[in-house]
């Protein structure tokens, strides 16, 4: 008999989580303004809002905190973390930020201008409050395949090639760069293929023009290319790495995924201008140019945590974690962005809650029933996450409307997989019976849903 698949690690430390009651968790929702980001964590039994920063280090990394150079200047952990980071991708100027978005603030201070446009593949939230925020737009080339949920195409997160050439004909002069997100989170932590890195370069030379990875999960973007795209399948993850870079100019890494430690990011590329151009802001937004908002010891995490999890097996450890969630899920025929992508399941909340109409937020809907069923907490990316048009002020209803279950790297076993598996179930079952959903009583005008205030109807 074949032996099972199991995890490539054991656990050294753990921490309780509790479990509450449903009238707790009535309460503690209202409490919240059913808002799941204003809830406490310990009202949360497994929590499933991100993947980011609410990893499991390793006992490497734990015994390289120990080892952090603090100093101000020139630290031995930045030289450890910008090594690592040159082996890795072959960039060899890198700017230490304390996470994703202020590598993204410190980058586009320098290289976004009002009137830009950014072409990508659904730009993060962030990514694109940084964008909007310059007065500038993002422009979104996904394939149009990320759109239908119950497609299987093995890269559902590419940018479509064409509506990219189309972006660049057109306005050219007024792109400073394109965006590539890898994997691609907003379209349900979908892959993008080589090819299609590949295709994105050629445009890109078409037109004179740079391309940035927004690399926060691109160690998972590698697995799928090994085991899905033909050409991949003997190469070592870090192979592909350093093919994908080669692709870009410059990339900016929230380290808070797949670099599978707490907190940190970074800008790396391989133009001394973009370096030159981008410093400036680093020493007035972050810190010194060898710290950037990050602790020595937290450098020392990364630079371990990167080279850790650009090897085979921990990547297929945690990529088949979601993919036995999603088999669960298949058993009770709950519909998901398909095929389940590499951090988190989409619940497709439209698919779900199909009489909740779309002005009462399906997905965020979802996300409360699954809260009040069992205490997970997932998180909308859907209309809420998708803010308002900058320029009519309208809900952006075009794009999906999902309940992403984000799991974080090696924290839980897959019995909470199952427990989760069947509080969606139940509130599935339930489906027809939930006919009203929520309305906004206050909102912020960018990246409302971290603080959106919800009346429930
Ligand atoms: N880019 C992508 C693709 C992301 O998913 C995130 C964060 C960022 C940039 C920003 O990085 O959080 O370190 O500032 N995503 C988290 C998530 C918040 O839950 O998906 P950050």
């Amino acid at each position: 008999m074949e032996l099972p698949f199991a995890e490539s690690w054991k656990i050294k430390m753990v921490e309780p989580i509790r479990k509450s009651t449903r009238q707790e968790r009535e309460q503690w929702i209202k409490e919240a303004h059913y808002n799941v980001f204003q809830l406490k964590a310990e009202q949360v039994y497994i929590d499933l809002l991100t993947d980011s920063g609410t990893n499991a280090m390793s006992d490497r990394q734990w015994a390289g905190m120990m080892m952090g150079d603090e100093s101000y200047a020139g630290a031995r952990s930045f030289q450890h973390m910008r090594d690592t980071i040159e082996r890795l991708t072959g960039f060899e100027y890198v700017i230490p930020t304390h996470q994703g978005r202020a590598a993204e603030n410190v980058l586009f201070s320098y290289l976004v201008k009002p009137g830009d446009i950014v072409p990508g593949n659904s730009h993060f939230d962030t990514t694109k409050g940084h964008i909007e925020g310059r007065k500038a737009t993002a422009l979104d080339c996904t394939v149009d395949e990320a759109k239908d949920t119950q497609l299987e195409v093995p890269f559902k997160g590419n940018v479509d090639p064409v509506k990219l050439d189309k972006a660049l004909a057109e306005n050219a002069d007024k792109v400073p760069f394109i965006i590539v997100t890898i994997t691609n989170n907003t379209a349900g932590g979908q892959p993008v293929s080589m090819e299609n890195l590949r295709a994105v370069r050629k445009v890109a030379d078409k037109y004179g023009k740079p391309v940035i990875f927004d690399s926060a999960r691109f160690a998972e973007n590698a697995y799928f290319i090994k085991t899905r795209e033909k050409g991949y399948e003997n190469k070592t993850i870090k192979e592909i790495v350093k093919e994908m870079f080669s692709l870009a100019d410059g990339m900016t890494m929230s380290a808070k995924k797949d670099a599978v430690v707490n907190m940190g990011g970074f800008i790396a590329t391989h133009r001394k201008d973009w370096y030159e151009g981008a410093k400036g802001y680093c020493v007035q937004f972050e810190g010194y140019l060898t710290y950037g908002g990050m602790n020595g010891r937290d450098m020392e995490a990364v630079a371990i945590g990167l080279d850790e999890n650009t090897e085979f097996d921990n990547l297929e450890t945690r990529i088949k974690q979601i993919q036995y969630l999603a088999s669960r899920l298949d058993e009770f025929g709950i519909p998901y962005q398909r095929p389940a992508g590499g951090h988190a399941i989409f619940v497709d909340a439209d698919k779900v809650l199909t009489e909740v109409p779309k002005e009462e937020f399906p997905a965020q809907t979802l996300t409360i029933e699954l809260y009040l069923e069992a205490g997970i907490r997932g998180c909308e990316i859907g209309y809420l996450l998708a803010d308002r048009d900058p320029v009519t002020r309208e809900n952006r209803f075009n794009g999906l409307d999902l309940l992403r279950l984000a799991i974080p790297r090696r924290v839980y076993t897959n019995n909470h997989m199952d427990v989760i598996a069947v509080a969606l179930k139940n509130v599935y079952d339930r489906r027809h019976e939930i006919k009203r959903g929520v309305r906004i009583a206050w909102e912020a005008p960018l990246m409302r849903h971290f603080t959106v205030q919800l009346e429930r109807l």
